[in-house]
């Protein structure tokens, strides 16, 4: 089983065929996710710019005489982000540094300013993730105030170890952010996690195209793969590139996701090829609050009185041949079930005997919502529920009699079922933990934005 799955994710890199029919998605990330970085990137932009600093070396004449100098303070009181249109994103950084020079008598403590001004290019990965990498940074170092409290200090030392602790800051703030920067993509790679959708099936996305960018926002394209038993879900039809139009969603969200069509198809056909929706509805004798027997059917069935004198506990089985439709309109998300149902009586050795069966057309409205990472579903019956007599080893059936026993019989377990399953939930685009908060769904013709804010837990 994990070998037919790493298999199924080889093939499903390997052809690129798959990726013009894969289901698409769009993540949209806005100013607001960059006032969010900036805020809980402080602590450990602080932590990374606590350089270690080398000893300065002191000629006295005769010898070097080495002074340790360590940096005790690293404050950032400002640390700013923003998009920089088909490129990426600049940082501006001012903190000041709290040096600490072991010098005889008494150490001295000083202050220096540093302005960081680098540029990071948001591309896409080899791996199909997106990749920052820092094209420029210059640090710039400021003038030491020397701490009040700190003795008088002689100019012929103040200026060569400002130097020295100059020198050092230009040549390792830069590596230290891109270290950071190397961190922030490990973390991006897990975009393409498989996540698990049922027992054995998952679901992994990945990036198709470079990002677009600009001033207020970085757009991913993001496809989905649907996997069955490691096997990748293809739509039957070519799936269109989706395109999500600008300005979705909720004003000031931190990231706008917009789903296709597609995805919600290919989620159908996913649990209807795993057999997932079928389920058998078994009725049990000398239950006061459970129809299935013989003889409640015999009522409106003389045969089935006929061939059952003595009371059988009847089973219906269901089962979706037709992958389940859903249809995405302005506020109104539906699906359409078209179930096969198979009436059996239950004879007193197990065996199933066929008494009729039926075709049934059901129309649900589906409500979304998220939990987490995940997109949830529940359904409630839309209208009536339309059965057509299929096959009949019981005689002439009147359908408008069986009619109201077998809705009464069918939907609420169909329901509870159904409910069930798409309550699991399927995850949306994420990273490790990284999850929604506060999203709201909309519903529009042929897609669904979601806007939400993002919170990073580890
Ligand atoms: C840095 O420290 C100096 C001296 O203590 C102070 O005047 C200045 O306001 C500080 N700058 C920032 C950005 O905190
Ligand atoms: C990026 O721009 C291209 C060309 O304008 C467009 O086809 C594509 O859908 C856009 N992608 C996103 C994620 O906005
Ligand atoms: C058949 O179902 C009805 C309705 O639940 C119930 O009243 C009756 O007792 C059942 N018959 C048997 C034999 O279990
Ligand atoms: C959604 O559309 C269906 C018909 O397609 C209709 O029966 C239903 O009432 C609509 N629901 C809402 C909430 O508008
Ligand atoms: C289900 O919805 C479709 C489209 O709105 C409609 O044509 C059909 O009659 C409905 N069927 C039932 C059984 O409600």
């Amino acid at each position: 089983m994990a070998r037919a799955c790493r298999l199924g994710l080889l093939l499903a890199l390997l052809l690129p065929v798959a990726g013009t029919s894969l289901p698409g998605t769009v993540v949209r990330l806005n100013k607001a996710v960059l006032s969010y970085v900036s805020e809980i990137g402080k602590a450990p932009l602080q932590q990374a710019l606590q350089v270690t600093v080398p000893y300065f070396l002191d000629w006295n004449g005769e010898v070097h005489q080495p002074t340790r100098i360590q940096i005790s303070n690293v404050h950032v009181p400002q640390f700013n982000l923003k998009f920089i249109a088909d490129f990426g994103v600049r940082m501006l950084v001012a903190a000041n540094f709290t040096f600490k020079v072991f010098r005889v008598p008494e150490p001295l403590e000083l202050t220096l300013p540093v302005v960081l001004l680098a540029d990071a290019n948001v591309a896409q990965g080899s791996i199909r993730t997106p990749v920052v990498s820092l094209s420029a940074c210059f640090p710039l170092v400021h003038n030491a105030a020397v701490s009040e409290g700190s003795a008088s200090v002689a100019p012929g030392l103040l200026v060569p170890v400002q130097k020295h602790i100059k020198a050092v800051l230009q040549n390792k703030l830069c590596l230290s952010i891109s270290n950071l920067v190397q961190g922030l993509n490990v973390h991006l790679g897990t975009l393409i996690d498989l996540n698990p959708v049922g027992p054995e099936s998952q679901i992994r996305y990945s990036m198709i195209n470079v990002p677009n960018i600009t001033k207020d926002y970085i757009s991913l394209d993001i496809n989905a793969i649907l996997f069955l038993l490691g096997k990748p879900i293809v739509l039957p039809v070519e799936a269109p590139h989706f395109v999500l139009p600008a300005h979705m969603g909720a004003k000031g969200a931190m990231a706008t996701v917009g789903l296709s069509q597609d995805l919600f198809d290919s989620a159908l056909l996913l649990l209807q090829k795993a057999g997932a929706l079928n389920l058998d509805i078994t009725g049990q004798l000398k239950s006061e609050d459970n129809l299935l027997n013989t003889s409640m059917l015999g009522q409106l069935i003389p045969e089935v009185a006929r061939q059952f004198p003595e009371p059988m506990p009847v089973t219906l089985k269901v089962r979706l041949g037709a992958t389940p439709v859903a249809t995405l309109r302005a506020n109104n998300a539906t699906i359409q079930l078209q179930p096969f149902v198979e009436v059996h009586a239950v004879a007193s050795d197990s065996a199933f005997q066929s008494l009729f069966s039926f075709d049934v057309v059901v129309n649900l409205s589906l409500q979304l919502s998220m939990s987490r990472v995940k997109l949830q579903g529940t359904t409630s019956v839309l209208g009536d529920i339309q059965l057509t007599v299929a096959s009949s080893n019981v005689g002439f059936i009147d359908a408008n009699q069986v009619r109201p026993l077998m809705d009464t019989l069918f939907r609420k377990p169909l329901l509870d079922h159904l409910n069930a399953l798409l309550g699991m939930g399927i995850a949306l685009p994420s990273v490790v933990n990284l999850h929604y908060v506060n999203p709201e769904v909309f519903v529009y013709e042929g897609y669904v934005v979601i806007s939400s804010g993002l919170l990073y837990q580890r």
